[in-house]
């Protein structure tokens, strides 16, 4: 039985890994994380439609649990991919490669955006929580505004596109035509994003709004 498990654990597969592959394990963790993260970001993302379509102060509050559920596991991911992807750029000696520097570029630009859509949206989360139902009519119109400002729906949708970037030259590990080519549909993409959010009918002022 005993003999079994180490002939198991010790098996290469056909790329040659094996289950005690250090490598093999800071890989999986590193997809773990990009996981967390997604599941984080998808949660922000519900969350920040369910803001947008908001028409009164309770159905405000009812966006803040699916919003601090996306926060805490987006920061989650990003401490396990930082963590894993560290140690998987000494094993295999990349930190000289392009991809990895680029990647770790869009990394801190990602964790600085996502910071900024987290504080204001915690502080609209807070002003929201407070005072109850009968609360006056233009603080109500401010936070609606607020809830719909492209300050906020801008920067997530940028850190989302930061991700798909990232992943890409991940997943590829082109060279410098490759990431400026790459870099250039991103731009585009946020280009579009912004378009989209500005012309949405649900991203509407509403009188009193910030
Ligand atoms: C949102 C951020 C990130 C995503 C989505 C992501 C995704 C991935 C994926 C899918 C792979 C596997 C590629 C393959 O096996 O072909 C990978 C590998 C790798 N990642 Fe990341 N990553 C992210 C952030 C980072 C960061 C911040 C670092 C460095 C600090 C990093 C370092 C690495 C390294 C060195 C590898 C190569 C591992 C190997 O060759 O065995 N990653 N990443």
């Amino acid at each position: 039985m005993i003999v079994e498990s180490v002939v198991v654990v010790s098996a290469a597969d056909a790329y040659g890994r094996t289950l005690g592959d250090i490598r093999g394990w800071l890989v999986f963790g590193h997809l773990v994380g990009v996981a967390v993260l997604a599941a984080g970001l998808g949660s922000y993302v519900a969350g920040l439609h369910r803001l947008s379509a908001a028409r009164t102060r309770a159905s405000l509050r009812e966006a803040g649990p699916v919003i601090r559920w996306g926060e805490q596991y987006a920061i989650t991911g990003v401490i396990i991919i930082l963590a894993t992807g560290v140690l998987l750029g000494f094993q295999v000696s990349a930190f000289d490669e392009a991809w990895l520097i680029t990647s770790l570029v869009l990394f801190a630009v990602m964790v600085v955006f996502g910071r900024v859509v987290g504080v204001r949206l915690r502080r609209l989360l807070d002003r929201t929580d407070r005072g109850d139902a009968t609360e006056d009519a233009d603080e109500t119109s401010s936070l609606l505004g607020s809830a719909r400002s492209l300050a906020i729906h801008l920067p997530a949708d940028l850190a989302v596109i930061i991700v798909l970037e990232i992943l890409f030259l991940m997943a590829f590990r082109p060279g410098t035509w490759g990431i400026a080519a790459s870099l250039v549909v991103a731009v585009l993409l946020v280009f579009g994003a912004f378009a989209v959010l500005s012309q949405s009918p649900a991203m509407e002022r509403v009188e009193g709004g910030g």
